[in-house]
């Protein structure tokens, strides 16, 4: 494995997205919704660089098999979020293909929010297989398969504090 983005790096970038969503949602009582469970590192450390009121909540919805390859199947287990006039910000590790953002917002919309904004850490727009677009966007990223601060190999190794690439595709890192 080879990292790609140090802590620090990544810490500064959270602070700095933070900053800014702080000044966007104030007075809007936003709430973060992070989609399980690659979401689950960044939006513990986002949320605390928030300086406004909100509220977080999670959805699981999944939209790879194992290993690496997108099936670009979404499979929604969990959505029991109420978000009618709520400011909805979306919270993802990485927007890849966009399969899994596309299918989500469209749902969330039907439920009526004031507002609807995506977060994430990383985008890969190479990859794209939609029109998805990030609104607030931590780092560009190229086509390679990363793993770190909750990407996963085979549900391995979320919990590295790092960004990094993997290179061997076939067996793993
Ligand atoms: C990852 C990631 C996004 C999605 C992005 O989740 O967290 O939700 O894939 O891929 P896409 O843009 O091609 O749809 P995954 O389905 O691997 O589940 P996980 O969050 O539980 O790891």
């Amino acid at each position: 494995m080879r990292i790609l983005l140090t802590k620090t790096q990544i810490a500064d970038k959270v602070q700095e997205l933070g900053a800014q969503i702080s000044e966007d949602y104030q007075d809007k009582n936003p709430i973060l919704i992070g989609l399980l469970k690659g979401s689950v590192v960044f939006l513990a450390d986002l949320m605390r660089t928030l300086t406004i009121p909100h509220t977080i909540d999670f959805i699981r919805a999944s939209s790879y098999g194992a290993g690496m390859t997108s099936s670009g199947q979404v499979r929604v287990t969990s959505m029991d979020v109420d978000v009618e006039n709520r400011h909805v910000l979306l919270i993802e590790d990485i927007i890849d293909s966009g399969v899994t953002l596309q299918y989500i917002k469209e749902v969330f919309l039907e439920k009526k929010p004031a507002s609807l904004c995506v977060c994430a850490l990383l985008d890969k727009p190479a990859s794209r297989r939609t029109s998805e677009k990030v609104d607030y966007c931590g780092f560009t990223i190229p086509d390679v398969f990363v793993v770190g601060y909750g990407l996963d190999w085979n549900e391995q190794y979320r919990h590295l504090p790092y960004v990094a690439v993997v290179e061997e595709q076939k067996n793993g890192p």
